[in-house]
């Protein structure tokens, strides 16, 4: 689903706000945006002449379920069938986004936002950048980019991920790494990006078996791009490091500054009448982006050890550190391996809870529900004390150049099989823990 369609389908829906007064990126933008708690909006009058910009493209997950043709339910399943079965993408001759071309672009002419004042500068935040390694072939993922002139940014390039193996490699040999930073993606490929799949597997291949995902070739670099972008910075990421930051990340909470690759423009090509994505870094779009695409591994991950339903990396743990998982439960120790599993299957999670399939996993007063009245501290709750986790949570153990580590929690909020002496519940026993429901009013 491109971003054009995307955005026709929000304002038949009623959901697009259209502003037509002049809008500046620099602070007014990023504040009405957030105001309006991401609502899709898109913005006729960016004070950069021939370009608009959207925001609050990924602010929901009715989104993704309208992009991908399913309901939010649906969403998942989508993603691991992808992840499956990656389907390499054509390679066409003309594209949308190489309608115009520009050989001396200059990057203060383009809408990029400055969020907030303690910023190191305007900052890229929804690019999808694409690379190639010489052993694993083509990777696409996220990268902010402070501009840092008018043809160059500073990228936070996180170690050990593929644009930072490639980077290193070219460095090493001697020579610069071609790089294509796409503006204005197609939803799911936005999705495909945000994955980690294994190393050498291409993430336009997963984007391509969501939805049809045409490439084309760049004009200056080796590289192909998804044709239906609005636009794409051809360039090199470079030996040279420069500051990158102050930067507000997933927790809402300044990130330090580091040096970093210095990446150097030399084209721009684009659609008629560009539109640039608009992404507000901690906001709902960001932590939506990244923690919905690791929901499919986290899945995965549980349906190996109990008969997983749905998973949910929620809001309120910056969809990244807290999740909940719906099982139908079979054994009376499903929950607690549906825990374990989960902990593997997402590297990050810190506390996760489980509950039975009458629970909405989305409702967090129903999830608070099932803890209430179903959950015994000393019996249902597992500690792993001391583990691996995110970089991401400040009350981690973080030292520079190793691993964070934190303690688990799983909260297994399942209708418990035993009773405290160990014996069976009758199933009218266990029928006790369900929620009585009210039969609907003929009148109301
Ligand atoms: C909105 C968003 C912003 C991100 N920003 C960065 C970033 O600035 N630097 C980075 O290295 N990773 C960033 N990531 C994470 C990577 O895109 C993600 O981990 C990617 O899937 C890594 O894949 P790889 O190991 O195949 O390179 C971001 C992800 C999202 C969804």
């Amino acid at each position: 689903m491109n971003l054009r369609r995307f955005l026709a389908w929000a304002e038949a829906e009623g959901h697009l706000a259209m502003i037509d007064r002049p809008v500046d990126p620099y602070l007014e933008m990023a504040r009405w945006i957030h105001a309006r708690q991401e609502q899709p909006a898109l913005f006729a009058n960016p004070q950069r002449p021939g370009w608009q910009v959207a925001a609050g493209v990924c602010s929901r997950r009715e989104h993704f379920a309208w992009a991908l043709g399913t309901d939010v339910t649906g969403i998942v399943p989508r993603l691991i069938e992808a992840l499956r079965r990656p389907a390499p993408p054509v390679c066409i001759a003309e594209a949308p986004c190489q309608e115009v071309i520009n050989h001396t672009p200059n990057l203060d002419r383009l809408p990029i936002l400055k969020h907030l004042r303690g910023d190191g500068g305007p900052y890229v935040t929804a690019a999808v950048a694409i690379i190639s390694d010489p052993d694993y072939g083509r990777n696409a993922s996220f990268h902010r980019l402070m501009q840092i002139g008018p043809h160059s940014f500073t990228a936070r390039i996180v170690e050990g991920r593929g644009t930072d193996t490639a980077w290193r490699k070219a460095v090493t040999a001697g020579h610069d790494l071609d790089i294509a930073i796409c503006l204005g993606v197609p939803m799911h490929v936005l999705l495909a990006a945000a994955m980690s799949p294994a190393k050498g597997v291409d993430e336009l291949a997963i984007a391509n078996a969501l939805a049809p995902t045409p490439v084309v070739r760049c004009l200056t670099v080796d590289l192909e791009v998804p044709a239906e972008c609005e636009a794409v910075l051809e360039g090199r990421i470079t030996a040279q490091l420069a500051d990158e930051g102050p930067f507000i990340d997933l927790t809402e909470t300044w990130d330090i500054v580091r040096p970093q690759p210095v990446i150097q423009i030399d084209c721009l090509t684009h659609r008629r009448g560009p539109i640039y994505h608009a992404l507000l870094p901690g906001g709902l779009e960001h932590k939506l982006l990244m923690g919905l695409p690791r929901e499919p591994t986290l899945f995965q991950a549980v349906a190996e050890v109990a008969e997983c339903r749905a998973v949910n990396i929620t809001p309120g743990g910056m969809n990244w550190l807290h999740a909940v998982v719906q099982i139908a439960k079979h054994r009376s120790e499903d929950g607690r391996r549906a825990i374990e599993a989960a902990f593997r299957g997402h590297g990050s999670l810190k506390h996760v809870v489980v509950v039975d399939d009458d629970v909405d996993l989305f409702d967090p007063a129903a999830v608070e529900w099932a803890i209430a009245t179903r959950f015994q501290a000393d019996q249902d709750l597992v500690v792993l004390p001391d583990q691996p986790s995110s970089s991401l949570d400040p009350s981690a153990k973080l030292a520079p150049g190793q691993k964070a580590r934190s303690a688990k929690m799983g909260l297994d909020a399942t209708i418990p099989w035993t009773d405290r002496t160990g014996r069976l519940l009758t199933e009218a026993e266990q029928d006790g823990f369900h929620k009585v429901r009210y039969d609907a009013a003929s009148d109301a």
